[in-house]
C-alpha cells in the first residue's frame, strides 16, 4: 500500500502567515496526523504532494520514511496526484494499491481507511463517500442502478446531479498501475479549468474496473479544515473523542468537555481530574492520581497517590514520587521530588532534586539561573524549608535541616540544623511615627 497525501493547497481562508497542513490540533500539525494515519496502516511509501512556497511544510516535517513532491503550479488534485506517480510506481510490475489522503482532512479513523482498502480489494477503486443532509460544495456520487458510475463536482452539476446527497469525501484508493495508466489522460474542460481526480471514476468505469464504496462511521472523519473555525471545531471533536476514551478507561473527568490534551495522557486506576486542565507532550498519572482545577501539566510524571493543583504547572522533566502534594501556584520545571513531599503554595521549583518527606514552604524559590547559566538545588530527605526562602544553585541543604522562613540560601546548609540568613529582629524603644505638620 502507498499512501499519497495532498497538501499542495494555499489555505487562504486560514488568514495566516503558517501554512495550512502546519497549524496545529491537540498539539500537533495537521499534516502529522494524516502522516501518522499513514503510518499506522503500515503504507510501504508515503508520498506528501506539497505547494508553492511550502518549502516551510517539508522542513517542519521531514522523516527518513516520506517522500516530498512538488507541485508548482497547482493545477487539481489529478494533477497533485500525477506528480506523486514518479516517486511511488517504482516498482515493475507496478504492484500494489495507491491512497489518497488529505493534509488538511486529519481525523479519519483508521478502522474507516481499512474499511475502505478491504472493500476495493486488488482490483477495484475505491472510494470513501459519506450521506450528508447538506451536501454543498461536495462532488456528488453518480449512480445507476446503484452502481457509481462517475463523480459530478457541484459547479458542473446540474440540478437533478446537485440533488444527490451521496457525497465524494475525496479519500480513495486504486490499484496503482491503474492510477499511473489514467492520470496522464486527464483533460481540464470543466467549469473550474482544474485535471480533477474525481475523473478518474469514469475511467475507471470504462474499462470495467469495478467501483466499491465505503462510508465513514462519523460524518466529521473526512471533514477537512479551510478556516479557523473549522479548525476550532475539530479541535472539539478530537478532544471530545479523546475524553470518551479516558472515561472508558475509568479516568474521573469532572467535566469531559473541560480537558485539553496536547499529546499522550497515561492515566492508571482511579485517577481523578477536575475542569480546565490541560495536558501536553507525554504525560503519565500513576493510579489514585488527583489533578484538581486548572493545571497545565507538560512531559511530567506523577507518582500514585499525588494530588496537583488546583492552578499547578508541571513543566517538562517533572517527576513526582507517590503522595506527591503540588498546590497552588507552583511551578516544577526539570526536578524530581521524592514520596510524600509538599509544596503546596506559591513556589518555584525548577532543576531540582527534592527527597522524600520534605516541606517547600510557601514562596520558596530556586534560584537556578544567574542570567547565563543554570545549576541543581539538592534537598534532602525530611528537610523543613521554610516560607520565602531562596535557594541559590548550586546549593545542598542536608538530610533533616531546617531553613528559617526568609532565608536566602547562598551556601551549603548542614544536616539536621538550623540555618537561617536573614537579620535579625530589633525594635527600637521610643520611636514615634512621623506626623503631618499643621498649617497655620
Ligand atoms: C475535492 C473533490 C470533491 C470532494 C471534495 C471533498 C476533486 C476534483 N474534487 O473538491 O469531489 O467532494 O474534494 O473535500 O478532487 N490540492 C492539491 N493540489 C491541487 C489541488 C488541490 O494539493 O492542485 C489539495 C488541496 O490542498 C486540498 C485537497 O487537495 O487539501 C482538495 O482540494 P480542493 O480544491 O479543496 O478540492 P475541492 O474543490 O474541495
Ligand atoms: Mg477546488
Amino acid at each position: 500500500m502507498n499512501v499519497v497525501i495532498l497538501a499542495a493547497g494555499q489555505g487562504k481562508r486560514m488568514h495566516s502567515d503558517l501554512p495550512k497542513v502546519l497549524h496545529p490540533l491537540a498539539g500537533k500539525a495537521l499534516l502529522s496526523h494524516v502522516i501518522d494515519t499513514a503510518r499506522e496502516l503500515g503504507a510501504g511509501k508515503i508520498c506528501v504532494v506539497y505547494g508553492h512556497g511550502g518549502e516551510r511544510v517539508r522542513e517542519a516535517l521531514d522523516a527518513p520514511d516520506l517522500s516530498w513532491v512538488r507541485q508548482a503550479p497547482q493545477l487539481g488534485t489529478g494533477h497533485a496526484v500525477l506528480q506523486a506517480m514518479p516517486a511511488i510506481a517504482t516498482s515493475v510490475p507496478i504492484e500494489s494499491s495507491t491512497l489518497v489522503l488529505y493534509g488538511d482532512v486529519p481525523l479519519t479513523r483508521l478502522a474507516t481507511l481499512q474499511r475502505l482498502i478491504d472493500a476495493a480489494g486488488d482490483a477495484a477503486l475505491g472510494l470513501l463517500t459519506a450521506h450528508l443532509d447538506n451536501p454543498r460544495g461536495y462532488g456528488r456520487i453518480v449512480r445507476v442502478d446503484g452502481q457509481v458510475v462517475r463523480i459530478v463536482e457541484e459547479k458542473d452539476a446540474d440540478d437533478a446531479e446537485r440533488a444527490i446527497r451521496e457525497i465524494n469525501t475525496g479519500i480513495l484508493v486504486a490499484p496503482t498501475a491503474a492510477l499511473a495508466r489514467w492520470l496522464p489522460t486527464l483533460g481540464n474542460r470543466n467549469a473550474q479549468g482544474e485535471y480533477y481526480l474525481t475523473d478518474i471514476v469514469a475511467l475507471a468505469v470504462a474499462e470495467g474496473m469495478p467501483v466499491a464504496t465505503a462510508h465513514p462511521d462519523a460524518n466529521w472523519e473526512p471533514e477537512g479544515v479551510n478556516s479557523k473555525v473549522q479548525l476550532a471545531q475539530l479541535e472539539r471533536v478530537y478532544q471530545r473523542n479523546l475524553a470518551e476514551r479516558l472515561l472508558e478507561q475509568g479516568v474521573t473527568l469532572a467535566d469531559p468537555s473541560r480537558i485539553d490534551v496536547r499529546g499522550e495522557l497515561v492515566c492508571g486506576r482511579d485517577v481523578s481530574i477536575d475542569v480546565n486542565c490541560v495536558f501536553e507532550g507525554r504525560v503519565v498519572l500513576g493510579d489514585g492520581v488527583r489533578i484538581k482545577a486548572n493545571c497545565v501539566l507538560e512531559d511530567a510524571v506523577v507518582g500514585a497517590g499525588s494530588i496537583g493543583g488546583p492552578f499547578a504547572r508541571l513543566r517538562p522533566g517533572t517527576e513526582l514520587g507517590r503522595e506527591v502534594h503540588i498546590g497552588n501556584f507552583v511551578e516544577v520545571k526539570n526536578s524530581t521530588i521524592a514520596d510524600h513531599s509538599k509544596a503546596n503554595h506559591l513556589a518555584y521549583v525548577g532543576d531540582a532534586t527534592i527527597g522524600s518527606r520534605v516541606n517547600v514552604g510557601a514562596g520558596t524559590i530556586t534560584c537556578n539561573y544567574d542570567g547565563a547559566n543554570k545549576f541543581r538545588t539538592v534537598i534532602e530527605d525530611d528537610v523543613f524549608i521554610g516560607s520565602d526562602t531562596q535557594l541559590v544553585a548550586p546549593v545542598t541543604v542536608g538530610r533533616g535541616a531546617t531553613l528559617g522562613a526568609g532565608t536566602t540560601l547562598t551556601r551549603d546548609a548542614p544536616p539536621d540544623q538550623l540555618t537561617v540568613s536573614r537579620a535579625k529582629q530589633t525594635t527600637i524603644p521610643g520611636w514615634k511615627r512621623p506626623q503631618k505638620k499643621k498649617k497655620d
